[in-house]
């Protein structure tokens, strides 16, 4: 029964510039992750091409972030882009019954000021700078979790790790 998309969810984690740069905070989000009780089923480290970048934020705001000027969805994206693809980042693909709301958890709010008010112990309430350098990324959906471990692993299958890779949880 652990052996399936119902029973365990899978998510995509990025541990954005600011916190790669700094091994001290790099190993305490990477604690955090253990703590936890994720499982760590892939994780690379990379430097963000700019256009796979682009297309990243894009696709994953969507609307948001293309449309009107006026939209004030748009002024950071930009921003974003620049930051995520200045330096090392690190990819992790993250299993846990509940994976997706529970990293958004340990995470903390994106706004790194609400972070610390109302999430001091979470990872962006303890490490976060600003709204863009905001130490950590996670995916929203089952949907978003999909499109974005696609992107980071291309090479990764779900189906395959399912039926195939994942003894340790028998
Ligand atoms: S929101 O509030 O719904 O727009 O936030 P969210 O969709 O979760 O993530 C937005 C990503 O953009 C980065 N970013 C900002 N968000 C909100 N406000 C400002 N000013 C801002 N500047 C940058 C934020 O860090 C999110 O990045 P990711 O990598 O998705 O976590």
């Amino acid at each position: 029964i652990l052996r399936s998309p119902q029973a365990l969810q899978l998510t995509l984690a990025l541990i954005k510039p600011d916190a790669v740069a700094h091994p001290l905070i790099l190993e305490a989000v990477h604690q955090q992750i253990l703590s936890n009780k994720f499982l760590i089923v892939r994780m690379r480290e990379l430097l963000w091409k700019k256009e796979d970048c682009q297309k990243f934020y894009r696709e994953h705001e969507g609307a948001k972030l293309e449309s009107l000027d006026s939209d004030p969805g748009r002024f950071f994206y930009q921003r974003l882009v620049e930051f995520m693809a200045s330096g090392p980042i690190r990819a992790y693909i993250l299993a846990h019954k509940d994976a997706i709301q529970l990293w958004r958890t340990v995470m903390g709010p994106t706004r790194v000021f609400r972070a610390r008010h109302v999430a001091p112990e979470s990872i962006r309430g303890s490490f976060g700078l600003t709204d863009t350098r905001n130490t950590t990324h996670g995916s929203d959906s089952v949907v978003s979790a999909s499109r974005e471990i696609a992107a980071f692993f291309p090479d990764f299958s779900e189906q395959h790790w399912y039926e195939k890779e994942e003894p340790q949880l028998r």
